[in-house]
């Protein structure tokens, strides 16, 4: 059987991908960034999203599947929870009020994912005793990377491994089921290929699904059924071949996307299509790119959800020497807020 060694590659070899002149250089000369939180050397942190009191929920991946609370108004972290028999979290949402919903596996940085090893599990905030229950096992599903909810009974999640999105429906009862919801080309993975991983990163604002597709350079949007999370129109590739792209966040006006690029060490905004036939813009560095130090191997972003509701949070993954991957993490990953100045937020 192929080593899955060659899912290396695309996580450490694809600065060959990093740069295109196509960017227009710094186009928000006012944001200023700093950092939150580092964790100690080697972290990597994969997933940021923000919790309604405005403290951020981040966690690890490759070493133990860790989810840290980090409070951006005091600069401090806790361990929320660490699920044992895992080495990663590889998705983090909201599913509820008070409840988020994690994706655990194990994730190897030098052997890749082992398939189907993604439990999906929710944890309740909604009490100061925290509350942990297994939602389901993925055992059908590749590689399970990336998490967001549709709706309270309904997540979705990209499986990079079989090029598709998959959707884990609740129900009262607390039994839960695991279907594939979308498929088509801009998922798709190529598993012989040293990139081969398809879905990545996702979001749902309504009423699209957004996405990026790793070995593609894409990212993707596609207009679907609020309850089902199936198609209700065709994809909108809104930028490719530009690198390697990772997780996004969507405006909550939804006409501007923000995405990482661990390799490029950025951060890129792209104007969305608002009316139709219309075209997304050009990608747009807001900050970072080739020889900053500010994003190495960014990995996700998330809004403020109080007063900070115009500052972007990055989580990185520490970034890594050399151009071939078997390079040594520069740094611990960290937490970078990026004060947007009101620009494309709201
Ligand atoms: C840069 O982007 C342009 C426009 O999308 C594309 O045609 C070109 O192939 C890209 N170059 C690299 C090196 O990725
Ligand atoms: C926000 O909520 C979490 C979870 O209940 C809690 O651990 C944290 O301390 C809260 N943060 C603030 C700033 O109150
Ligand atoms: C829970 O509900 C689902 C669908 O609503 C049903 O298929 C399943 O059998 C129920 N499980 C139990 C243990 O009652
Ligand atoms: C990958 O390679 C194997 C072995 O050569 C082949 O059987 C399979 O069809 C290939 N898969 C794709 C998607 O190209």
């Amino acid at each position: 059987m192929r080593s899955l060694r060659s899912l290396v590659p695309l996580l450490f070899t694809a600065s060959s991908l990093a740069t295109n002149s196509s960017y227009s250089p710094v186009s928000h000369p006012q944001v200023v960034t700093r950092v939150v939180y580092q964790f100690p050397k080697p972290t990597w942190l994969e997933n940021i999203a923000t919790l309604r009191n405005g403290t951020l929920i981040t966690g690890i991946l490759g070493s133990s599947a860790e989810v840290h609370l980090v409070d951006p108004t005091t600069n401090t972290a806790s361990l929320l929870h660490s699920f044992s028999g895992f080495n990663s979290v590889l998705g983090i949402t909201e599913l509820d009020t008070d409840i988020w919903a994690v994706i655990t596996a194990n994730y190897s940085p030098t052997d890749g994912p082992t398939l189907g090893s993604g439990v999906v599990w929710k944890i309740d905030l909604q009490n100061s005793d925290v509350k942990v229950d297994k939602i389901i096992e993925l055992k059908d599903a590749g590689m399970a990377n990336g998490l967001t909810t549709l709706n309270p009974q309904t997540l979705l999640f990209a499986d990079s491994f079989h090029g598709n999105i998959g959707r884990v429906t609740l129900s009262p009862n607390g039994s839960a089921t695991y279907t594939v919801a979308l498929t088509g080309t801009n998922l798709d993975a190529n598993p012989n290929g040293t990139m081969p991983l398809g879905a990545n990163g996702l979001k749902y604002a309504a009423p699209f699904l957004y996405w990026t597709n790793t070995w593609e350079s894409r990212f993707v949007r596609a207009p679907i059924d609020a309850q089902t999370g199936e198609r209700v129109g065709e994809d909108e590739v809104l930028d490719e071949e530009q690198g390697v792209y990772d997780d996004l966040v969507v405006a909550r006006d939804g006409k501007t996307a923000y995405v990482v690029r661990p390799y490029a060490k950025t951060l890129v905004e792209i104007a969305l299509p608002v009316k139709k036939g219309e075209k997304a813009g050009a990608p747009r560095f807001v900050v970072g790119g080739t020889g900053s130090t500010v994003l190495p191997g960014a990995t996700a972003a998330t809004f403020g959800r109080g007063s900070d509701r115009g500052v972007l949070y990055v989580s990185t993954q520490g970034g890594n020497t050399g151009d071939n991957g078997e390079g040594v993490t520069l740094e611990g990953g960290k937490i970078v807020a990026v004060y947007l100045n009101g620009v494309g937020a709201c």
